[in-house]
């Protein structure tokens, strides 16, 4: 007994040495705190009461699920700030007449892009319903006129026509993605990867320390692999 009792806490303890365990227990706690906020917040319920709990209960149910449930897929963050910009910066160098974002999430990304290159055509691709149609209604309502999503899958899509691709994913995507990209791109096709290092042989031109270790991984196809 002692020693099942022993092994219980041994595995706790290793569970919370993991770092994205006890960023798992922290969006577990808040968002137990938000729950109880709204509890207590409710007192007779009027309609304005049922719309705040509405809103808490929604958002501290999201956070646990993406903290916990939603940990193996691909979150819908937008790059940061300094990414962006310089995301941004890199792509207008390159001057691309078509761009692509795989996995565009809500197209913050997108819209920066699509507004700093009038001359070109982008497009964001997401597999997510409502990041998407989020992204596609603003679009609609507030332009740029040179901006597109589809929503699909992007390893079914063909991005051979791309002259610029940029992506923020995980480890795991980001590697499948890069073997994808290096069998499609044309030779000299730019790769913008915000965080995350492709896979396949691309060998990076550029690898920018941007704040908090974070990373921009700079590529271009090369036209040897492009021939083989
Ligand atoms: C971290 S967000 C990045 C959003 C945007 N590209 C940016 O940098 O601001 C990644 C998005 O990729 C989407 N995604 C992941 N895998 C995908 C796939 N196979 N096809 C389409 N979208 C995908 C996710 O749903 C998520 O919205």
């Amino acid at each position: 007994m002692l020693d099942k009792v022993k092994s219980a806490a041994q595995q706790v303890g290793l569970w919370l040495k993991k770092p994205e365990r006890l960023l798992d227990l922290t969006g577990i706690l808040l968002a137990a705190y938000l729950v109880y906020v709204t509890w207590s917040f409710m007192g007779p319920l009027d309609l304005l009461h049922v719309i705040l709990a509405g809103i808490f209960i929604f958002s501290a149910l999201k956070i646990v699920y993406e903290l916990t449930v939603n940990r193996i897929n691909v979150p819908t963050l937008a790059s940061g700030f300094f990414e962006r910009r310089k995301m941004v910066e890199i792509v207008q160098r390159h001057a691309p007449r078509t761009l692509i974002d795989l996995g565009s999430g809500r197209g913050e990304l997108t819209r920066h892009i699509a507004r700093a290159l009038p001359q070109a055509q982008v497009m964001g691709i997401e597999n997510r319903l409502f990041p998407y149609l989020q992204a596609k209604v603003y679009q609609r309502l507030f332009g740029p006129k040179n901006l597109e999503y589809r929503q699909d899958d992007f390893f079914s899509y063909d991005c051979s026509a791309a002259d610029a691709v940029v992506l923020y994913l995980n480890t795991k995507v980001a590697e499948r993605a890069g073997e994808k990209l290096r069998r499609e791109l044309k030779p000299g096709t730019l790769v913008v990867s915000n965080r995350f290092a492709l896979g396949g042989d691309w060998a990076p031109a550029e690898i920018l320390q941007m704040l908090f270790k974070a990373k921009l991984f700079v590529y271009y196809q090369n036209p040897k692999v492009f021939a083989d």
